[in-house]
């Protein structure tokens, strides 16, 4: 077990009656704020005109970045950061999805930057002298952008998608109250309740390390808690029960407590995957993430790695526990599939997004990055990435 440092700053208010607090926590960090949203549908659920008369009782000046793109686009992030530079904003409010906190976060970072191209600082190529505060009022339960330290930007004209860290990308202050959530939509719903289990599976359940045994268990609490209130969600939109569960478990399963200390021990293969997916295609980053899991612990199944995918088969998916190593790691996955394509519904196939295997050389080396390899519980090479890609055809 590695030594740790824990730290997570963000103050959060949960609940359904904190809104009246957006003002002053807002005006802590200045008097010009930047409003930050996606295409509209803060507006169809009445949060904008919330949001507002909170920002407008505080006296606060306000400016709008409307129309973040889901899978925020690079080009919008530097119209916000220009607005930021123009206007002298001192603080940013993001309101909406992963994506509208995301673009929000690489505002943030290039407001503070001396080049106006927040591509520079998602590649490296530049680092920014700071960043400004942000504020987030989540809409959508995830990313868990709300609490953790990254953002991921599209560049669509180079048909890449890629993640921007930092510790001062993490929101100051979020707002998370579950009814914000009753709007999403069943696809929404479910492709963000696989994302928040892929996060435990990617950066730590499935993994090649050894870890905590209270954290193993605590995921594995994450894990069932999005199995159980997924299909009622789905079922009953307006489940403040279910919407609460999804929305804090989205937060805890990338809010850095999951993984002591070991965030960034191995890559996060899914991910690394599915990026290359919403990149070259522009889909939806949890639909991507239910086609390619089971697929991928498929691909690597072994007597190496059967004894952790049978755990989690036994302990959330109902898998009897008498059934051999090999059959009820089988079982496991089988058992995730059923849950992903038949109880939430989503199309199983990368050809039902209309994607053939025309680019997958190309995305299996990209995903691969410049190591040229996965290494997670087993170690991938461009060629097995491009076997799992056609396996999900
Ligand atoms: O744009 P609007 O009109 O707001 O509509 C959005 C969008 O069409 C809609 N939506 C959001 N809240 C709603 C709602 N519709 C009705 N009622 C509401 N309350 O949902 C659609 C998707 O929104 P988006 O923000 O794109 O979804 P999500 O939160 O899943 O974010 C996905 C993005 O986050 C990145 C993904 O790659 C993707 O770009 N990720 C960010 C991470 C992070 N910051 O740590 C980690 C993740 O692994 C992920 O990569
Ligand atoms: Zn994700």
């Amino acid at each position: 077990m590695k030594d740790f440092i824990f730290s997570n700053t963000t103050k959060v208010y949960f609940g359904k009656d904190h809104l009246q607090h957006l003002g002053e926590e807002v005006k802590q960090f200045g008097q010009k704020v930047l409003l930050v949203y996606g295409g509209g549908s803060i507006k169809r659920i009445g949060l904008y005109d919330k949001v507002m008369a909170e920002l407008n009782k505080a006296g606060l000046t306000v400016y709008e970045l409307p129309g973040v793109e889901p899978n925020p686009h690079h080009t919008t992030v530097n119209k916000g950061a220009a607005l930021c530079k123009a206007e002298g904003i001192e603080v940013i409010l993001a309101v909406g999805g992963g994506s509208t906190i995301d673009a929000s976060k690489a505002m943030a970072a290039t407001a503070k930057y001396d080049g106006d191209d927040c591509w520079d600082l998602v590649t490296g190529k530049g680092a920014s002298n700071g960043h400004l505060p942000i504020v987030t009022v989540l809409t959508l339960a995830a990313t868990g952008s709300e609490m953790d330290i990254g953002g991921v930007i599209s560049n669509v004209e180079l048909n890449e998608k890629q993640p921007l860290f930092g510790p001062n990308l993490r929101p100051n202050v979020s707002f998370l109250n579950p009814v914000n959530t009753y709007s999403v939509s069943a696809y929404q719903t479910a492709s963000g309740s696989v994302d928040i289990m892929s996060h435990i599976f990617d950066v730590a359940y499935f993994s090649n390390f050894e870890l905590m045994d209270m954290l193993l268990r605590v995921q594995e609490a994450v894990l069932s808690t999005v199995v159980k209130y997924a299909p009622i969600a789905l079922a009953k939109p307006d489940d403040y029960e279910a919407r609460a569960n999804l929305m804090w478990a989205s937060s805890w399963a990338l809010n850095g407590f999951l993984y002591d200390g070991n965030m960034f021990a191995q890559p996060a293969i899914c991910h690394n995957i599915e990026h290359e997916l919403s990149a070259f295609y522009d889909i939806t980053h949890g639909h991507g993430l239910a086609i390619v899991t089971p697929r991928w612990l498929r691909y690597i199944l072994s007597e190496k790695t059967a004894p952790r995918i049978k755990r989690f088969g036994v302990n959330i998916m109902g898998i009897d526990e008498k059934l051999p190593l090999m059959e009820g790691a089988s079982a496991a996955i089988d058992a995730l599939e059923k849950l992903f394509f038949e109880t939430l519904g989503l199309p199983s196939k990368l050809s039902d997004l209309g994607i053939d295997d025309k680019n997958f050389a190309v995305m299996a080396k990209k995903a691969c990055g410049p190591e040229g390899q996965l290494n997670g519980m087993t170690l991938l090479k461009p060629e097995d990435i491009e076997e799992i890609l056609k396996m999900c055809l």
